[in-house]
């Protein structure tokens, strides 16, 4: 039986966990593991009280983060449905402050704000007196608690940090039982972006929190791994028609099949959605940051529009597009000539469309030929993964492989196979244009 460790004081985490001048000592964050099981919650939305030892330590731990959140400025991290998020008190520019400083994040890049229930959105987060705007009624009751947020009229308790001087705010209701229970029990909505240090993949491990923020924050809530894998649909309906600016888990169709959404658009460079002025000052300031990067170049491979090959004689022109882009990569490696020794690189190749893997028989005998020739010692050597048979499952899986392959020794590129941007693939090659430097047509 594995007995989870006593849930310490906040006392004891601000003692330990803070040096004499106030930054995070070595050894911090400190991990409590949670499991989501352990929360439920009533038909009201309300928290059930905690019922077996598993469930009050449970809670006792997430009653720590509520206290870290409420009677400090230090954020917590947290795992929803969707990916980690750093959170802090939406109320507090103080709090929300440092979740900026922790993460390295752009301060005109606005911050989703978390709810547990609608009221607490009337209450904090819209202007006094002013209701949920109608037009979002269908959506809230189809897609709350879940991975939407939505652009609401932004009222005057929330700071202007949140918004990066935004009139909007985003909002969204997590069903996370973890972050529900820590929203519920911090009482005040929570500002939380993804839990990764500026630019990187977004975090969907706690283990992938503590890489990024080690010694930057005191607390992290491990529920195991994140479900969706992609951070949440950002929806505008202030606008007309609606747009969605940020594609997500709540996918584009979901939202068109809704009263009043059917001409819902996708926000994207140069559409017709987009004014010229909101192209000098982004409607969605996420979109103009580079994102998603692990530490390796990602190599975006998609067919050509005029490649119209079934798909046994596509793998071949995919293998064949991977043949030159490795040949590529071995002589600009050989020619920098920095290699001593032995060097041993991996390319990782992220699978999305078929069962098959890529015959890479022919690549390594003509690897083979080059390096009997060459005076450099180099050997290129391949992983070869598969991230998913549908694109909801290779948005789950996409930034932990980006995470694993990057961790990996001599690991120095990764090619990704491109998904079609229907249903959950649009979110899925969101994320992907945006981490990949380079595309290559096939
Ligand atoms: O799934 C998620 O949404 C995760 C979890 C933690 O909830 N959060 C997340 O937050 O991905 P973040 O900060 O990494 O991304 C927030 C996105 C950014 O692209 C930002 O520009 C956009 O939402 N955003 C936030 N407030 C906005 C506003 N008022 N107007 C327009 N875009 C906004
Ligand atoms: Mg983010």
């Amino acid at each position: 039986m594995s007995i989870e460790p006593d849930v310490p004081t906040l006392q004891w985490l601000l003692q330990t966990g803070l040096g004499s001048d106030g930054t995070v000592t070595a050894g911090f964050p400190l991990v409590l593991k949670v499991a989501p099981e352990s929360f439920v919650f009533g038909a009201d939305g309300i928290l059930s009280a905690p019922l077996t030892d598993k469930q009050r330590r449970d809670h006792a731990a997430v009653r720590l983060a509520a206290a870290l959140v409420t009677q400090t400025a230090h954020p917590v991290a947290f795992p929803t449905e969707t990916v980690y998020g750093l959170g802090a008190n939406a109320t507090s520019s103080e709090s929300v402050a440092r979740v900026f400083a922790a993460k390295g994040r752009p301060s005109d890049n606005p911050l989703i704000v978390h709810v547990s229930t609608v009221q607490m959105a009337l209450d904090h987060l819209l202007p006094p007196e002013t209701p949920i705007p109608p037009q979002y009624l269908p959506v809230i009751s189809q897609h709350w608690p879940g991975p939407l947020s939505i652009l609401l009229p932004k009222g005057p308790k929330v700071p202007h940090v949140v918004t990066a001087g935004h009139d909007s705010v985003a909002v969204r209701m997590p069903s996370h039982p973890v972050a529900r229970a820590l929203i519920s029990l911090s009482n005040c909505p929570i500002a939380a972006p993804s839990a990764n240090t500026s630019t990187r993949p977004s975090p969907t491990l706690a283990s992938h929190v503590q890489d990024d923020l080690k010694q930057r924050i005191l607390l992290i809530l491990d529920g195991g791994p994140c479900e969706g894998g992609l951070e949440s649909t950002v929806l505008d309906a202030l606008r007309s028609p609606p747009c969605v600016l940020r594609p997500g888990g709540v996918t584009v169709e979901m939202i068109q099949t809704i009263p009043g959404f059917e001409n819902t658009a996708v926000f994207k460079k140069g559409s017709a959605v987009v004014s010229e002025k909101e192209l000098i000052a982004p409607v969605t300031p996420g979109m103009k940051y580079k994102h998603y990067a692990p530490r390796i170049p990602v190599i975006l491979f998609e067919p050509a529009a005029s490649n119209t090959s079934k798909s046994s004689s596509r793998l071949k022109d995919l293998e064949a597009a991977v043949r030159n882009r490795v040949i590529q990569l071995y002589n600009d490696t050989v020619k920098q000539q920095t290699i001593q020794t032995q060097e041993v690189l991996v390319v990782g190749i992220l699978r999305t469309q078929s069962d098959t893997d890529i015959d890479l028989s022919g690549l390594r005998e003509q690897l083979l030929v080059l390096e009997s020739k060459s005076s450099v010692p180099l050997r290129i050597q391949f992983v070869q993964q598969r991230l998913g048979s549908t694109s909801a499952e290779i948005g789950t899986n996409l930034f932990r492989a980006l995470r694993e392959l990057e961790a990996m020794e001599g690991c120095c590129m990764v090619f990704i196979e491109g998904v079609e941007e229907v249903d959950e693939g649009l979110a899925v090659m969101n994320r992907v244009r945006k981490a990949a430097v380079e595309t290559i047509h096939f």
